[in-house]
C-alpha cells in the first residue's frame, strides 16, 4: 500500500479565507494540534507577506518537532530569504515556491512569456536549494495549464533541486477524471519523477476538491494538500477530515493510507472553528453536528440493531465525544484524571488544579457530566493574566415591554470596574455594560450561541467576532447559563484584542 503524505495548509491557504485570520498564539496552538493529529507537513504561512506572518512562521518552525514546517514564497529572492530566515531553526524546513503556468495567468497576471517563466523557476529553485534541501515547487493554475508546458516547468524544477512537485487546481475548475489523467500524464512524462513526491492541491469552487484529490491519488499522487474544515480561498480547499477518512474508509479501494491519528480529527476541527469563529455546517461530512445523527425512526432502529446499517465511519474513530454520562459531582480527582487520560489529555499539576476546579463547578450546576461536557471544558482554555479582563459578577433584568438593564462587574488590570447599561435585550445591555466598564467602544460583528449538550442543564457555547481600532478577534465562552457564556465569549475576544 502507498503512503500518502498529508500537507496541512490551514495556517496559510486556510487563513486566506475571509474572516479566518488568526493571532500568533492561536497559530501556535493550531500547529501543536496539527502535530498531534499526525500531519506530515505544516504550511505555517507566507513569511514575506507581513511582519505578523514572519513571526508566526518562525514561532511554529521553532516549536514543532515531529513534522516538516514550510513557508510559501513567490519566485522572488526576497520571498525565499524571508521564508528561509523564518524557517532556519525548524527540525525539517521546507521552502514552498510557486509560479503560475497557465496561459491566462502568465499573460494577464505575470505578464511573462513561457520562456521567462521557465527561467524564473530555474533560478529561484537553484537559489533556494543553496539554503534548504527540501523544496516544493507549485505550478499555480496547473489545472488550466497546457500539459506539455507543465512537463517543461516541472522538469526544470526537478533538475534544479525540487523534491516535491505540486499540481494545483487553483480555481477549482477541473473534474476528477481530468485531474487523474493529468497526474498520470505528468508521471509518465517528467524526468526523474520517481525521486520526488507528486502533490494534489485542489480548491472547492465546484464542490470537487476532495474528489479531485482522491482521483489524483489513483493517478499516482503521493501527497495531498488540505485544510481543517476545508477553509481556504473562496469556496475553500480539500478538507483534511474528508480526504483522510475517505482513504481510511475505502483503504482497499485506494490501496493507500495516511499517518493521521484520526481520533484527533474532531478536536482539531472544533479548535479551528472556535479560533476562527467560523461555524461548521451541521451536514459537513465527518465533523458536522448531524454527521452521526439518525433522525428517521427506520434508521434509528436499524442502527441500534447494527450501526453498520447506516454508519460507514464510527464516531469514536474520529474522536466525536459521546453523550454518555461519565462523571458526576461526587467524582474525585482520580476519576477525572483517568477519564481525561482515556480521551487523550495529559495535564500538568497546575493545569489539573484549574480544570478540576472548573469540573467541580460544572458538576455542581449539572447533575451529570458527559463526554461532550468534558470536551467543551477542556477546549475552553483561556489563560487569565494580570493584564487581562475577567468576569466577576453580573445581573440582568429583561422584560417584553421595557428595555433590558445589565449591571456587570469586571476584574481589570486597574482593579474592579462596575457599569450599568440598558439595551435591546439582555445580551445587548450586558455587552454594552462591558464596553462601559472597560472604557472601549468595541464593535460586535458577529454573535452566535449553540447548545453543546442536550437537556435543560445543557452547556451553551457562545462565539463572538469583535473589532477595535482596525483589529479583529474572536472569542468563545461556555456555561450552563447562556448569558454568562455570551459575557465570557465577549471578554475572551476583548483579551485577544488587548494581546494584539
Ligand atoms: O491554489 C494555489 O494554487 C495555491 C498555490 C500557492 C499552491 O495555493
Ligand atoms: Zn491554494
Amino acid at each position: 500500500m502507498k503512503r500518502i503524505k498529508i500537507f496541512d495548509t490551514t495556517l496559510r491557504d486556510g487563513e486566506q479565507s475571509p474572516g479566518c485570520s488568526m493571532h500568533l498564539n492561536e497559530k501556535i496552538e493550531v500547529a501543536l494540534q496539527l502535530e498531534k493529529l499526525g500531519v506530515d507537513i505544516i504550511e505555517a504561512g507566507f513569511a514575506v507577506s507581513s511582519e505578523g506572518d514572519f513571526k508566526s512562521v518562525k514561532a511554529v518552525a521553532e516549536i514543532i518537532k515531529n513534522c516538516s514546517v514550510d513557508s510559501l514564497c513567490r519566485c522572488v529572492k526576497g520571498d525565499i530569504d524571508a521564508s528561509y530566515n523564518a524557517l532556519k531553526n525548524a527540525v525539517a524546513p521546507r521552502l514552498h515556491i510557486f509560479l503560475a503556468t497557465s496561459p491566462l495567468h502568465m499573460q494577464y497576471k505575470l505578464k511573462m512569456s513561457p520562456e521567462q517563466v521557465l527561467e524564473r523557476i530555474a533560478e529561484s529553485i537553484k537559489y533556494a536549494k543553496t539554503l534548504v534541501n527540501d523544496i516544493e515547487f507549485s505550478a499555480e493554475d496547473a489545472g488550466r495549464s497546457d500539459k506539455e508546458f507543465l512537463v517543461k516547468a516541472f522538469n526544470v524544477a526537478i533538475k534544479n533541486g525540487a523534491t516535491v512537485i505540486n499540481v494545483p487546481d487553483t480555481v477549482g475548475y477541473s473534474t476528477p477524471q481530468e485531474m487523474r489523467a493529468l497526474t498520470e500524464y505528468l508521471i509518465n512524462n517528467i524526468d526523474g519523477i520517481e525521486k520526488v513526491d507528486v502533490s494534489a492541491h485542489n480548491h472547492n469552487d465546484l464542490g470537487l476538491a476532495c474528489a479531485n484529490s482522491l482521483a489524483m491519488v489513483l493517478g499516482g499522487a503521493t501527497q495531498i494538500e488540505c485544510t481543517i474544515n476545508g477553509i481556504g480561498e473562496r469556496a475553500g480547499n480539500t478538507s483534511l477530515e474528508e480526504v483522510v477518512m475517505a482513504l481510511k474508509t475505502r483503504e482497499s479501494f485506494y490501496n493507500a493510507y495516511t499517518n493521521i491519528n484520526t481520533k484527533e480529527i474532531y478536536r482539531t476541527s472544533r479548535l479551528i472553528s472556535t479560533i476562527t469563529g467560523v461555524a461548521i455546517s451541521p451536514t459537513k461530512p465527518i465533523v458536522g453536528a448531524n454527521a452521526f445523527a439518525h433522525e428517521s425512526g427506520i434508521h434509528q432502529h436499524a442502527v441500534l440493531s447494527n450501526p453498520l446499517t447506516y454508519e460507514i465511519v464510527k464516531p469514536e474513530d474520529v474522536g466525536v465525544p459521546q453523550n454518555k454520562i461519565i462523571l458526576g459531582k461526587h467524582s474525585g480527582r482520580h476519576a477525572f484524571v483517568e477519564h481525561l487520560k482515556s480521551v487523550g489529555y495529559e495535564l500538568d499539576k497546575e493545569q489539573l488544579e484549574i480544570y478540576f476546579a472548573k469540573f467541580k463547578d460544572l458538576a455542581d450546576k449539572k447533575k451529570y457530566v458527559s463526554d461532550k461536557d468534558i470536551e467543551a471544558l477542556m477546549t475552553d482554555n483561556k489563560k487569565v493574566t494580570m493584564t487581562s479582563y475577567s468576569l466577576k459578577d453580573f445581573s440582568v433584568t429583561s422584560s417584553k415591554n421595557d428595555a433590558a438593564t445589565a449591571s456587570i462587574t469586571i476584574n481589570t488590570p486597574k482593579g474592579l470596574k462596575t457599569a450599568t447599561e440598558t439595551g435591546n435585550g439582555p445580551v445587548d445591555s450586558a455587552l454594552k455594560a462591558v464596553n462601559k466598564a472597560v472604557g472601549n467602544d468595541i464593535v460586535l460583528f458577529d454573535f452566535s450561541i449553540r447548545s453543546i449538550t442536550e437537556g435543560e442543564d445543557a452547556l451553551g457555547e457562545a462565539s463572538v467576532k469583535l473589532g477595535f481600532d482596525g483589529n479583529i478577534s474572536t472569542g468563545r465562552g461556555v456555561s450552563t447559563d447562556v448569558l454568562e457564556a455570551a459575557l465570557l465569549a465577549y471578554i475572551d475576544g476583548l483579551n485577544k484584542l488587548q494581546d494584539n
